[in-house]
């Protein structure tokens, strides 16, 4: 993708971000949320695509995959005021169906339409699908990584504001009890990513949020969420389990370093 059609499809996501804007301030807080953290993503993929991608076109095209993935979220959000996708709607497969509708890439070429439509689709997916061509999977583990770097910064934002003034819809509505399920600690302590399925508390959400240092696939990203501080920041507000934050650290130095 060319530099000056990214410019383009800036303004065009500027435009449709504004199109769900709303007076409510709760339904404002949401949509705000995810225009921000949709330019995040693309400064997160512009800070990585670089350094795995060899050509400009290939990096411009990394970065509209950061600026769109979470483009289904929009139209989510306005038909069923939540982000949980198991109780409404699959958001990779929304955004896809969003960009067909709107009609923002109708000047790009097909290869690279393709590789856009299915990284935005599979964004969100538990695992990168096979089958996909090796360009399309490497711009899809861009966008994960990516997309995770910036969800980690969001999630701690969050615990960082007033009550009042969090966008009510990036919550789970967990008990705030202050433990961690043994089940979700096991699965941590084996490097496994924890599953939905088995938090039951705010603490355990938190732990599965980190489980995802376990799925991060470049050693970038190992190196900025280092950087960053964002394990001991997550963990910060929690009671501390024996040595998790040292475990967890020297887990992604390991990767950082490899
Ligand atoms: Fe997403």
């Amino acid at each position: 993708m060319k530099r000056e059609d990214f410019v383009s499809l800036k303004d065009w996501f500027k435009g449709f971000c504004e199109s769900f804007y709303s007076s409510g301030r709760e339904d404002r807080l949401n949509i705000t949320l995810k225009e921000r953290h949709s330019f995040s993503v693309l400064e997160n993929m512009a800070l990585l695509a670089p350094r795995h991608l060899e050509s400009e076109d290939g990096v411009v095209l990394a970065e509209a995959v950061g600026l769109l993935h979470d483009v289904g979220r929009f139209p989510q959000y306005a038909r069923y005021k939540t982000f949980r996708d198991s109780i409404s709607v699959n958001h990779g497969t929304l955004g896809v169906e969003t960009l067909v509708k709107e009609g923002p890439l109708a000047r790009m070429n097909e290869d690279e339409y393709a590789i856009l439509t299915q990284s935005v689709k599979y964004h969100n997916a538990y695992k990168v699908p096979t089958g996909l061509n090796a360009e399309t999977v490497t711009h899809l583990k861009l966008i994960r990584d990516a997309d995770k770097l910036d969800i980690w910064r969001v999630f701690i934002e969050y615990f960082d504001t007033d009550e009042a003034d969090r966008p009510s819809a990036a919550a789970l509505g967990l008990p705030l009890v202050g433990t961690c399920s043994d089940d979700v600690l096991r699965c941590i302590y084996n490097r496994r990513m924890v599953a939905l399925k088995d938090v039951s508390t705010l603490d355990d959400y938190k732990l599965l949020q980190l489980s995802w240092i376990f799925d991060l696939n470049f050693s970038t990203s190992h190196k900025l969420l280092l950087e960053r501080g964002y394990i001991g920041r997550i963990l910060g507000n929690m009671p501390q389990v024996n040595d998790l934050e040292s475990f967890l650290t020297a887990c992604v130095k390991e990767k950082a370093d490899g």
